[in-house]
């Protein structure tokens, strides 16, 4: 067996149910759930069309990197969404959804060969995969925390020159799973500079990106190069069709950037075998051309967040982010930072779930950054979001009990 299986965490998912075994909540409440981050709008019909519209492509095998007319998709969005001129034969590659793609590439980027052995940074809370990917790539994790001071902006400042000089890959995520945050355009001038000295790959995952709250959409890393004058080297952004279009069942997105390190990416995902399906592409390229159904999706989140952050803002520590499905709450001081009691007793007493923050974030440099924090998913239905916050805004004011 792979030594390095031994190496991962137990998924936040798993340590949530066992935090609530043997717990039978109140029968006064129906379950609602904010545990987890999966989307619930309905898919838009024509998606659906697309994919049956696909189907005669089964009787052959896809090639990896997918034919001209998905990947002009992907350059045509890019174009629309960020004004960037990409190319379709080298600076695209498609994806079975955001997360196979975070972890592959590190798996084609690190070299384990080093001594010391090579670092991957990574935001601290973050989303799983990404010390998963570094672990098994043959990696050690450096975790960045988020400075709630500075709208939980990840610390690069906080990493020793040591540390940088053995990275090889930095982790993004932009809009912020969970904070929610978007990392304004000076972090990308601090984080490309290290890059250029260190050498590392940016690994920078999108794929909350067009769900927000302000007017202005969130920076993509791409974008934030060709602000500052600079090509994409070393620099990945991925993105994904699972949240802005409510299809994370079809497993599909696309990685864009440096065109070397996609060449070899390429390479890596021939051997791995991660084909496109033929039905998938074609949803996907009638989904990249309509933007009437993203607007309507991010329409039905902004309400949603309307309704749902007024309530618990007179109560907990919490605020709309910058985008995002998520909202990312300071637990009352009464708790003394216990998220996971507060989740266990907010779930005994009115059925609902939230995940306890300190188990989407590492112990590192002598304290947990989600201690004290849990994360809420605004992934149902506006009504039962509210029935939620007005449930947990009751379960807030109260006190602990012993
Ligand atoms: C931050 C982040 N990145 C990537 C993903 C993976 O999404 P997908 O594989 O559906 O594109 C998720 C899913 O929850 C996520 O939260």
């Amino acid at each position: 067996m792979n030594p390095l299986l031994d190496r991962l965490q137990p998924y936040p998912f798993e340590r949530l149910r066992q935090l609530f075994a043997g717990v039978t909540p109140s029968p006064a409440y129906s379950p609602i759930s904010l545990g987890i981050g999966e989307p619930k709008h309905p898919t838009p019909p024509f998606i659906k069309q697309a994919l049956i519209e696909g189907l005669d492509s089964l009787s052959g095998y896809p090639a990896t990197a997918g034919d001209l007319k998905l990947r002009t998709a992907f350059t045509n969005w890019l174009s629309k969404r960020y004004g960037l001129a990409l190319d379709p034969a080298t600076q695209v590659l498609p994806v079975n959804g955001s997360r196979e793609a975070l972890f592959a590439l590190a798996q084609t980027v690190v070299d384990s060969s080093r001594t010391p052995r090579p670092i991957v940074v990574s935001p601290n809370p973050f989303y799983q995969i990404y010390e998963g990917s570094a672990l098994l790539a043959g990696a050690d994790v450096w975790y960045a925390p988020s400075d709630p001071a500075r709208n939980f902006a990840v610390d690069w400042d906080s990493v020793p020159a040591e540390v940088w000089q053995r990275t090889q890959l930095v982790y993004v995520c932009s809009p912020g799973n969970p904070t929610g945050a978007v990392m304004p355009l000076d972090e990308w001038r601090k984080l490309f500079a290290l890059s250029d000295e260190h050498g590392f790959v940016i690994a920078s995952d999108e794929c909350y990106s067009e769900i927000y709250f302000r007017d202005e959409p969130p920076l993509g890393g791409l974008e934030a190069a060709a602000k500052l004058g600079r090509d994409f080297r070393r620099l990945i952004a991925l993105t994904s069709l699972s949240k802005r279009s409510n299809v994370p069942g079809l497993r599909s997105g696309f990685v864009a950037g440096d065109a070397e390190i996609i060449k070899r990416f390429l390479l890596y995902r021939t051997y791995h075998g991660s084909a496109m399906s033929g039905l998938v592409a074609a949803a996907s390229i009638a989904a990249w051309a309509d933007e009437t159904h993203v607007v309507d999706n991010r329409e039905q989140y902004r309400r949603k967040f309307a309704a749902v952050t007024p309530i618990l803002e007179p109560v907990l520590d919490v605020r709309l982010p910058d985008a995002s499905f998520y909202l990312w709450a300071g637990v009352p001081a009464a708790w003394n930072g216990d998220d996971a009691a507060f989740a266990r007793a907010l779930y005994a007493q009115y059925n609902v779930t939230v995940l306890p923050g300190s188990y989407l974030a590492r112990e590192a440099q002598g304290s947990n950054p989600g201690r004290g924090r849990v994360r809420m998913a605004l992934v149902a239905d506006t009504a039962e979001c509210t029935e939620a916050a007005r449930r947990i805004a009751e379960f807030a004011i109260q006190a602990p009990s012993a």
